[in-house]
């Protein structure tokens, strides 16, 4: 993992402080939460949602991972009506269409979540309206320059692409050439910053914020929601505001206890997705 560097490297250079003015139209700056990777752990979710609330956050995009290895897949499809867009993750893929590139683990919490949602207590109506949520969700959304996926640009659902990956150089050009600006990725469970001089800064080597600069590519990792694989139990999440180009991350404490008993409840799921919570790796 590259060393910590200070938030500094990410600040605007002087020469190049012009930057959109946020008061236009005494508009007060758009927010937008990214969300990523909840994989129906409802009790994180709910933490997060109460967080970008108090955030004042207008809109929230979750680019993908709503389901697998977690007790809650319903309430996640629930929730997720209400935002402005959702993407497609490797674990809606495994839902959709095959599950051959997962272990064995990920495949029965796969196969568990397919049954729940089939649930035949369920109404039929709710059943169907989230099998089509889920088969009309994109794998790519775009608004200028700025991209947002699952995974990365060379693969949108799959390819990891993880903090010590900044020393294989010829992977790194090939994800930074299919950027043309910004790019927004989950999927490794990993927050932080690939910029394209092959450096990565974790949150904290960032004080949680990262004024992006002019002219600079930046590939944005947003970490995860309901399984942080960082070392750290908080659920992980990204409030965005475009027009100030600034990126924070917010880690928020939820009740990871009651998401572990209710995943040893079940037997389908492998242990290991809840016991995974308390360390957060
Ligand atoms: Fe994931």
């Amino acid at each position: 993992m590259a060393a910590e560097r200070p938030q500094l490297d990410l600040e605007l250079p002087a020469r190049l402080a012009v930057h959109l003015d946020s008061s236009q139209d005494g508009d007060v700056a758009r927010k937008i939460a990214l969300i990523s990777d909840l994989h129906s752990n409802t009790e994180a979710l709910e933490a997060v949602l109460k967080d970008i609330h108090a955030q004042g956050a207008d809109e929230i995009y979750c680019l993908g991972d709503l389901i697998g290895y977690g007790p809650n897949p319903r309430e996640m499809i629930r929730q997720a009506l209400n935002w402005r867009w959702s993407l497609r993750g490797n674990h809606e893929d495994a839902l959709l269409f095959l599950a051959l590139d997962f272990n064995p683990d990920a495949a029965q919490a796969i196969e568990w979540t397919r049954s729940q949602l089939n649930d035949p207590q369920a109404q039929r109506d709710e059943n169907h309206r989230m099998w089509n949520f889920l088969g009309d969700l994109p794998d790519l959304r775009e608004d200028g320059e700025i991209m947002y996926l699952h995974a990365s640009p060379r693969n949108r659902t799959k390819e990891y692409v993880r903090p010590h990956e900044v020393q294989d150089r010829e992977k790194m050009e090939e994800v930074f050439s299919m950027i043309r600006r910004i790019c927004f990725c989950g999927h490794t469970h990993e927050p932080g910053v690939f910029t394209e001089d092959m450096k990565f800064y974790p949150p904290r080597a960032l004080a949680n914020k990262a004024k992006l600069a002019d002219g600079r590519k930046y590939y944005v990792n947003i970490g995860s929601v309901g399984q942080p694989r960082d070392r750290d139990t908080r659920a992980c999440y990204v409030i965005w505001d475009p027009e100030n180009m600034i990126v924070e991350f917010r880690r928020v404490e939820y009740e990871y206890r009651k998401t572990m008993e209710k995943i040893f409840a079940i037997k389908q799921i492998p242990r290991r997705f809840g016991e995974r919570l308390e360390v957060g790796r």
